[in-house]
């Protein structure tokens, strides 16, 4: 089919079908930018010990493949910059491991774990994938939001599963998870830390149950299991 009878193919095809797009929609309730206004971090460098700390991981990938080492990196960087990562650390990581800065930036826009604007002291990430969302995520969601505005101890954000469906709703709070959470929960999770408590983490501190056993207690192994119903060779 020569090209223009393609076009017109299509043209047709596309009237004669009811083609729907939807809206562009952004992701973000701010959009990100890839600058920083604040002159203090023009630079970015690793200390020391984070040197040590980023040779020791580079050496883990095999010669030619350190490009791997790129996720790592930017969570030792972020670390070490108030949980945040500005441009030039971002750069600063491409030029350290050699890459171009794009790869860089095309991992730390994917990936909600690399906050490219300061955050609170607390940054939530509050999970609403379909486990949660069937198990009351959405209202944790504006519940948490709701209880932390205005507050600049913490950044709120909704973020898609972090593995640990089977104890939904959950939340983590910089490095901690907190699940198996009701709203009274969330609240009282907030609450401590904004005391300067330390909540408990897992889901044993709220539901009581051990891990992700069953929510009415263990249906299996609840004995001893039975020996063999057969009577071995040398029984006979
Ligand atoms: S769906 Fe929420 S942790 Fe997996």
């Amino acid at each position: 089919m020569s090209l223009s009878r393609y076009s017109n193919f299509l043209r047709n095809y596309a009237s004669r079908r009811l083609l729907t797009t939807s809206s562009a929609r952004l992701s973000d309730d701010k959009l990100y930018v890839h600058r920083s206004k604040d002159p203090d971090v023009d630079k970015f460098t690793f200390t020391t010990e984070n040197i040590k700390k980023a040779e020791e991981i580079v050496s883990i990938y095999p010669k030619g493949h350190q490009a791997g080492a790129i996720m790592p990196l930017l969570d030792l960087a972020q670390r070490q910059h108030d949980n945040w990562l500005p441009l030039a650390a971002m750069n600063y990581v491409a030029d350290y491991l050699k890459v171009p800065r794009m790869r860089v930036y095309e991992v730390a826009t994917f990936y909600t774990m690399y906050n490219r604007q300061p955050v609170g002291k607390f940054f939530v990430q509050v999970c609403t994938t379909t486990p949660c969302m069937l198990r009351g995520a959405d209202d944790l969601y504006e519940h948490v939001k709701k209880i932390c505005k205005d507050d600049e101890l913490f950044t709120v954000i909704e973020v898609e599963c972090l593995g640990a469906c089977v104890n939904a709703p959950m939340m983590q709070i910089n490095d901690d998870y907190y699940e198996d959470l009701s709203l009274e929960d969330a609240t009282q999770v907030i609450n401590d830390l904004k005391a300067g408590k330390k909540p408990k983490i897992g889901p044993s501190a709220r539901s009581g149950r051990v891990n992700c056993e069953p929510k009415g207690g263990l249906t299996s192994l609840t004995s001893p299991p039975p020996g063999p119903g057969f009577k071995c060779r040398s029984d006979l």
